[in-house]
């Protein structure tokens, strides 16, 4: 869970350090008593307001941070005045109140010569593209434990705040629902973590996953996973992947890539028959595994090995090259297009068309076109995600398999991970959801029953 995102409810306390590690701002109550509020929560509530009042409603702020003690005193004066029942419904216990963030504020309408509901229905509406949320909404009371309080609003950002309203969702819900897949077009320079953790952040959620790395100098396809879709980013791994290559010839570096240091040299010959020496590449072959990669040889990544200069045995995998093509040629540099297996290292392919070539070869650009299905066409950037102009995927678009919805009755076996019979004749495997189309789980065949594959 990120910094905007934090869950303070009846279940869960404030975090001891939390309160210390935000930018705060010091402002001022509607009764002119010093606050403070959480810097970009202020400058959101601040656009609110200035939007709000072009529509003459006038708001100000009621409550925002509180202390522990200052929770402590409003608990107990309104058990003393209005009994425990009520307040429990309205005020949170010491520790337990939202307040304690910095994050929301309660607000107060300045002019009060109107249907207050309706202002705040009015309010209510508008709060998501200013990254607030309304914490308490009516018809929620059974899940958020208060009762509707069309006053104490919450920021989180605009991206989540969005999504929560499209699904009706509380953060809660959000925060256990919420799932996604992105095909995102990675740019040179970011490595694959990097995207992640941006992605991490727009979102809000924690768990986001990559499917099949793209180091740095790589740019194209980059399928990311975000919630309960990362238990489907193994089956994503596992697809064809294919690629558009740079390389240089005469030299070999230590990575292997252009990034690397010249560590072999030989004069090329021209007169070799490129075209022909890369379509006999067309094959299933054992390919030695590069030292700068993240496998394990004892327990240790190659790269380990190589920053530390020990001697290690490279591995060697069975890869297939399913296609490779020749694009263009210019002298000492070519280009290929090439779709290949799982495991395969584009960088090891073109030394060993160097090799094959009688010289050494270099891996100058390389660039994801395609992974499975998802071309490099269907790609978003990162600015997109941000500017709201990405298309998030259901984990049952991007998977290939037949959807069951099924009843109350199953979805409890479902739940379960009770074994089924093959009713359906499913070959493979199967992704049930339940009648408000939440996936419950993807079951595979195994000796003419469905068994759980992936609980959700
Ligand atoms: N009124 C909300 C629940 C609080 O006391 O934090
Ligand atoms: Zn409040």
């Amino acid at each position: 869970m990120k910094k905007y995102l934090t869950l303070v409810n009846k279940e869960n306390k404030i975090k001891d350090n939390y309160y210390k590690n935000i930018t705060k701002i010091n402002t001022k109550l509607i009764d002119n008593t010093p606050c403070q509020i959480e810097e970009k929560t202020y400058h959101a509530y601040l656009e609110l307001k200035k939007y709000l009042k072009t529509k003459n409603i006038e708001i100000a702020l009621a409550s925002a941070y509180r202390t522990i003690e200052e929770q402590q005193k409003i608990y107990e004066d309104s058990k003393e005045q209005y009994g425990l029942e009520y307040t429990e419904q309205y005020v949170a216990s010491p520790g337990k109140s939202e307040h304690h963030t910095g994050l929301a504020i309660d607000l107060e309408l300045v002019t009060k010569n109107s249907d207050e509901e309706e202002i705040f229905k009015k309010i209510e509406k508008c709060l998501p593209q200013f990254g607030f949320i309304l914490r308490y909404p009516k018809g929620k009371e059974q899940y958020t434990g208060y009762s509707y309080e069309p006053w104490h609003i919450r920021y989180v950002g605009e991206i989540p705040a969005l999504i929560m309203k499209k699904n009706n969702w509380i953060l809660e819900e959000y925060l256990k629902k919420f799932s996604a897949v992105i095909y995102i077009n990675k740019e040179k320079g970011m490595t694959s973590f990097d995207v992640v953790n941006k992605i991490s952040n727009i979102f809000g959620i924690s768990k986001v996953g990559h499917t099949g790395t793209l180091d740095p100098l790589a740019e194209g396809v980059l399928i990311v996973t975000i919630g309960q879709a990362t238990k489907i980013a193994e089956l994503l791994t596992a697809e064809d992947k294919e690629y558009v290559a740079g390389v240089l010839l005469g030299v070999e570096t230590d990575t292997l890539d252009i990034t690397g240091q010249v560590v072999k040299s030989k004069p090329v010959d021209l007169s070799k028959d490129l075209e022909k020496v890369i379509n006999s590449f067309q094959k299933t072959y054992l390919q030695e595994v590069p030292i700068y990669s993240a496998v394990k040889v004892n327990g240790k990544k190659l790269y380990e090995y190589a920053r530390e200069n020990k001697e290690v045995q490279l591995p060697k995998k069975e890869v297939t090259i399913k296609k490779i093509k020749l694009l263009s040629s210019d002298n000492d540099t070519f280009m290929i297009k090439t779709l290949v297996t799982k495991g395969c290292y584009i960088r090891s392919l073109i030394r060993d068309i160097g090799l094959a070539l009688d010289t050494y070869a270099t891996m100058t650009t390389l660039t994801r076109t395609k992974q499975g299905k998802i071309d490099i066409k269907k790609t978003n950037t990162i600015e997109e995600i941000i500017n709201k102009k990405a298309t998030l995927h259901t984990i049952d678009e991007v998977l290939d398999f037949p959807v069951i919805q099924v009843d109350e009755d199953l979805e409890k076996k479902i739940k379960n991970g009770q074994k089924l019979p093959n009713q359906y004749q499913i070959k493979n495997k199967v992704i049930f959801k339940n009648k408000k189309n939440e996936i419950l789980g993807i079951y595979k065949v195994e000796q003419d029953k469905l068994r759980v594959w992936k609980n959700f």
